[in-house]
């Protein structure tokens, strides 16, 4: 009997190659994803004979599809949970429609079930530059009776048999990207996110290793969801010894009803395969991140040092104090100033005040235009903290508007820190947000918005129906609405520092703001985190006081300072309370970050660790690029190990340039350190890759940056 003919669906990245095979009758059956298969290897005939037929097993051969559904054969985790009022609970497709968009990268699949009476629509986009899958699905009920839906997956990716761990972060407020690593095995791997916002301890993104994954080496997959609301994924053992794993939004019991000819649409998931291991995945998505950004003009500009007020002077705020602090931020050569919480009416503390967002007339008697002024005219620019989506019940707002707060009729209003959660999928508290928030960006030279959430949502309820998605919908078009209106101003994103770090809300702002955690130790493994993900020029870091108000713990500032240096850095105390010498310090680190930004940002970032509590971070290309390591706890050895250095072009001899420490003292330990720090001298690259580069001895929270440059 010869083999059914066979059609296969083939997408190409640079590094990538995702094959799935065709039926017009059945949903694309996954078949490879992975590292870019040569021209010519698709097989020449349908794979479904490739399987025999185990005992106790359905006589018909149901292969995991990229839409796997429940009840029609499959037992697996399914893509799809809906119902009709009880009706429709299984479903299976009898059509499959494929509509390239981009030949070998993009591509439009539609499948028909027409027992169920849906469709599901899937789009895959692999990006060659990124070798990133952009996957969205959606489903519409052509049925005339509603359909509940209950979970639809925004992707279901194959991951193959020898994955072994999973990689992804937990967290709580002031301890955001703490790394788990979790074994896969015949049970479900599984993390949901039901506080209504990405949220601090389940980041919606993970990273599965096989046993030789390395920072550098060896087959990895990520994949991110592109949404700042309730999510879940999980991975499920396939009974080939395959995995597959699904990431989507987490719908709460009634969340979505969908009448006939209405849609769901998943957010957004990105997807990525590196042969590299954990850098390689990270450059991905930077790419592709950096791809999904919407800067003023047109492209990002060079980012500028800030200050913020927030840990200088919390809501102690006075105007004159304030314009002190500008000019001594100025001083120190910042490059924006940003009001941070305690401006607006009534709020001279955390328990008032959100939602009356008009200037505080008794600490701001004239406004804010003089502070405003004062910064633009010692050439910096104007920031101003917001927080639209709250509102304290002790304010004008909530006094007028009670029923503007998601509520649950019956149920206690929750405060968390004091506050409640607008609906703001009511047009009415959406027009209020707009109109307020843009009186300020009318009448004050503002340049910047740093957009707050301070806390998780619950009793989500507008109308007696869930509002979690709604409310995420309804931030977006916010955001963008105001965006529309006045499209010079950049947006931070913040949520208690990093509850909304995802790549949805990335697309309509400029910068996270990572942590309220600024102690240079918690920041390492943070930023570590992050730097999976996202790259370096959105993550605010910024030089904090000492000791750090999060932890208590005391640093130095060179330390401080090397930490933040390569993120979009800034400073977040008071320059008025700075000692002479600590001012000399704060400058030197924001003449540095100055002379190397364009190094640090836009380009690739290697990470790695050299041994107990040593971390190390490169950042520009393989010809040219600035070293970090940075020192948590005091080396448990005698002598500081190497660091190897896998990206450095072998071919290549590096120019060597300590820049911090930059008085030299610490590397009058070593010939080697002495000699490069005082005569030119060169390193080859190929012992830079493979035995590495010798550090100076380093003190426990400690760091040094040096600046490695291909000579000609
Ligand atoms: C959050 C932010 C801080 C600061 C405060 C103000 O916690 O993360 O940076 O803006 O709110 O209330």
């Amino acid at each position: 009997m010869s083999a059914p003919p066979s059609r296969f669906l083939t997408l190409n990245g640079t590094h990538t190659t995702l094959l799935l095979e065709l039926s017009d009758n059945k949903a694309p059956i996954w078949r490879y994803w992975g590292e870019r298969l040569p021209d010519g290897t698709v097989p020449t005939c349908s794979l479904d004979s490739e399987r025999a037929v185990p005992s106790f097993s359905l006589d018909t051969n149901v292969p995991l599809t990229i839409f796997p559904t429940f009840g029609v054969g499959w037992y697996g985790a399914p893509a799809l949970l809906a119902h009709r009022d009880g009706q429709a609970f299984a479903q299976d497709f009898t059509r499959c429609d494929i509509t390239w968009v981009r030949p070998s990268e993009a591509v439009l699949m539609s499948l028909i079930d027409d027992v169920a009476q849906i469709k599901i629509e899937i789009s895959l986009n692999l990006d060659p530059k990124s070798d990133t899958l952009t996957c969205k699905t959606s489903l519409t009920n052509l049925g005339d009776q509603p359909l509940d839906v209950h979970w639809l997956a925004a992707a279901c990716l194959l991951i193959p048999a020898d994955a072994k761990t999973i990689r992804s972060y937990t967290g709580r407020h002031n301890h955001e990207f703490d790394l788990q690593i979790d074994a896969l095995s015949h049970a479900t791997w599984q993390r949901e996110n039901r506080r209504g916002l990405t949220s601090h301890d389940c980041v919606p993104g993970a990273v599965i290793c096989v046993a030789e994954t390395t920072c550098h080496t060896g087959p990895a997959y990520g994949a991110q969801l592109a949404w700042s609301g309730n999510h879940a994924a999980r991975v499920d053992h396939h009974q080939d010894g395959s995995y597959y794993w699904q990431l989507g939004e987490w719908l709460a019991p009634g969340e979505v009803r969908l009448r006939q000819d209405q849609s769901l649409i998943s957010p957004e998931l990105l997807a990525t395969f590196s042969p590299n291991g954990l850098n390689g995945i990270a450059q991905n998505f930077h790419t592709a991140i950096r791809a999904r950004m919407t800067w003023p003009g047109g492209s990002m500009k060079p980012r500028p040092v800030h200050l913020n007020t927030w840990e200088g002077v919390y809501f102690g705020l006075d105007q004159a104090a304030l314009m002190e602090m500008a000019s001594g931020a100025a001083e120190l050569g910042a490059e924006r100033f940003v009001l941070d919480d305690g401006w607006f009416h009534a709020r001279r503390n955390d328990q008032a005040g959100l939602g009356d967002w008009w200037v505080d007339t008794d600490v701001f008697p004239e406004g804010l235009t003089p502070l405003a002024n004062h910064v633009v005219g010692l050439g910096m620019e104007f920031g101003l903290w917001v927080e639209p989506e709250m509102v304290n019940p002790n304010s004008d707002l909530f006094r007028a508007h009670p029923d503007w707060a998601l509520q649950i009729a019956g149920r206690p209003l929750l405060t968390a820190r004091n506050q409640l959660v607008q609906d703001l999928a009511n047009p009415a508290v959406f027009a209020y947000l707009l109109k307020h928030v843009g009186a300020l960006l009318d009448a004050l030279p503002i340049s910047y918005l740093k957009w707050d959430h301070n806390r998780d949502l619950t009793t989500a309820g507008s109308g007696g129906l869930p509002a979690y998605r709604g409310q995420v919908l309804a931030a977006y078009r916010l955001f963008d609405a105001i965006r529309q209106r006045w499209p010079d101003v950049e947006i931070e994103a913040c949520a208690g520092g990093g509850g909304r770090i995802d790549a949805g809300i990335i697309q309509h702002t400029h910068r996270f703001w990572t942590s309220d955690c600024i102690d240079a130790v918690s920041r390492v493994s943070i930023q570590s985190g992050f730097l999976q993900f996202f790259p370096p020029e959105l993550m605010g870091s910024h030089i904090g006081t000492s000791p750090a108000h999060s932890t208590g713990r005391a640093q130095s500032m060179d330390f401080r300072g090397g930490v933040a240096l390569g993120g979009h850095f800034g400073i977040e105390l008071d320059p008025r309370h700075l000692r002479l010498s600590e001012k000399e310090k704060v400058k030197s680190w924001v003449e540095l970050y100055k002379s190397l930004r364009d190094t640090l940002h836009i380009r690739q970032t290697w990470q790695g660790d050299a041994g107990d509590g040593l971390h190390w971070q490169a950042q520009g290309n393989s010809a040219d690029f600035v070293l970090s390591a940075f020192r948590t706890r005091p080396n448990p050895d005698r002598y500081p190990p190497k660091i190897a250095l896998p990206f450095a072009d072998p071919r290549a001899r590096y120019s060597i340039t300590w820049l911090a420490p930059n008085s030299g003292a610490q590397l009058n330990d070593s010939n080697f350190h002495r000699a490069t720090a005082t005569t030119p001298t060169t390193i080859s690259g190929a012992w830079l890759a493979r035995s590495g580069l010798a550090l100076p001895l380093m003190m426990g929270e400690d760091a040094v940056v040096l600046k490695l440059t291909a000579v000609p």
